[in-house]
């Protein structure tokens, strides 16, 4: 039997100030979650999500907070508000991330290595801890949404959602430090999805393909590299994808839908991850 409310809990989103973030918050509202913990760097960006999601979720409860990913004190201080404010946490997507070209290994300095590992990888893996320590050891969702009909062997106590990338299965030249931070976030989700699995947290992870998003349009010349290269080269679909379609199964791996999905990498790429496509 399908659940009558896809999200009936409360959302944590990190990276919510643009693209697959903002998309997911927004997905989530129309799905019908109930509390939003919006983090990002970039206050002006985490509004303007604050206002999007109100709008399309009146009734929601929308919270904002700063927080800076590479930092273990501002990502615990987060969550441990969010936790504070709505009670629990049931279904965190963490979307934060950075792509910097620091060209190819015997070119890339220690600083650009670090960098991109404190966001993306180690970053994603502080903000996943934190998710889990509240996860845990709240109550099964059966328990804290009685109306939403959720059936038994569908319970969780919470999910969550890393953002990897298409690069974690398949590299690209001159971004060798993404590339391993990318399959990083895939293997400590499979790791985390083992730990928790009996304890009725899903972990999974999202690879997405090359996704129109300001990460791939800082100027129109690389918006016209991207679209030359990986998107009309590499994507058999031969279009960028939209964050809303990310968005979209970020929602659907949350939910109870997917309650038998965990330890999972889904591929949401245009055929990205699929092989080689000759024309
Ligand atoms: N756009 C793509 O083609 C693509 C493809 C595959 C994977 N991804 C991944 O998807 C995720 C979302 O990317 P996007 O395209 O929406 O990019 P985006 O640049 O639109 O959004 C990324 C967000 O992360 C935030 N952020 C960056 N550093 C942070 C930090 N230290 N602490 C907190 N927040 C921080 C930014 O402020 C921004 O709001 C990223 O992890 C990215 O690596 C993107």
């Amino acid at each position: 039997m399908a659940t009558k409310t896809e999200v009936p809990g409360i959302a944590i989103i990190t990276g919510a100030a643009s693209g697959m973030g903002r998309a997911t918050a927004l997905a989530f509202a129309v799905a019908g979650a109930t509390g939003f913990a919006l983090l990002d760097l970039n206050e002006a960006g985490l509004a303007e999500t604050k206002t999007l999601v109100s709008k399309a979720h009146p009734s929601a409860r929308v919270e904002t907070y700063k927080c800076d990913v590479t930092q273990e004190s501002s990502v615990i201080s987060a969550y441990t508000s969010a936790k504070e404010a709505f009670s629990r946490i049931d279904y965190a997507v963490h979307c934060a991330g950075i792509v910097t070209f620091q060209g190819p290994s015997a070119d890339c300095t220690l600083e650009a290595f670090d960098h991109q590992n404190n966001v993306n990888y180690r970053g994603l893996w502080l903000c996943a801890r934190e998710a889990l320590r509240n996860m845990r050891t709240q109550s099964l969702d059966t328990e804290a949404y009685p109306d939403a009909d959720i059936p038994p062997h569908r319970a969780q106590r919470g999910s969550i959602v890393n953002i990897s990338s298409g690069l974690a299965l398949h590299s690209q030249s001159g971004i060798p430090a993404y590339c391993g931070a990318k399959a990083g976030v895939t293997a400590i989700t499979r790791s985390d999805a083992l730990d928790y699995a009996t304890q009725r947290v899903r972990v999974n992870s999202v690879l997405p393909g090359v996704v129109d998003s300001p990460m791939t349009n800082p100027s129109p010349e690389i918006r016209q590299w991207m679209y030359d290269n990986p998107v009309k080269k590499a994507t058999p679909m031969r279009r960028f994808g939209l964050p809303e379609e990310i968005a979209d199964v970020c929602v659907f791996l949350s939910g109870n839908k997917a309650s038998f999905v965990t330890g999972a990498c889904w591929s949401v790429d245009g055929g990205f991850c699929a092989g080689y496509s000759y024309e």
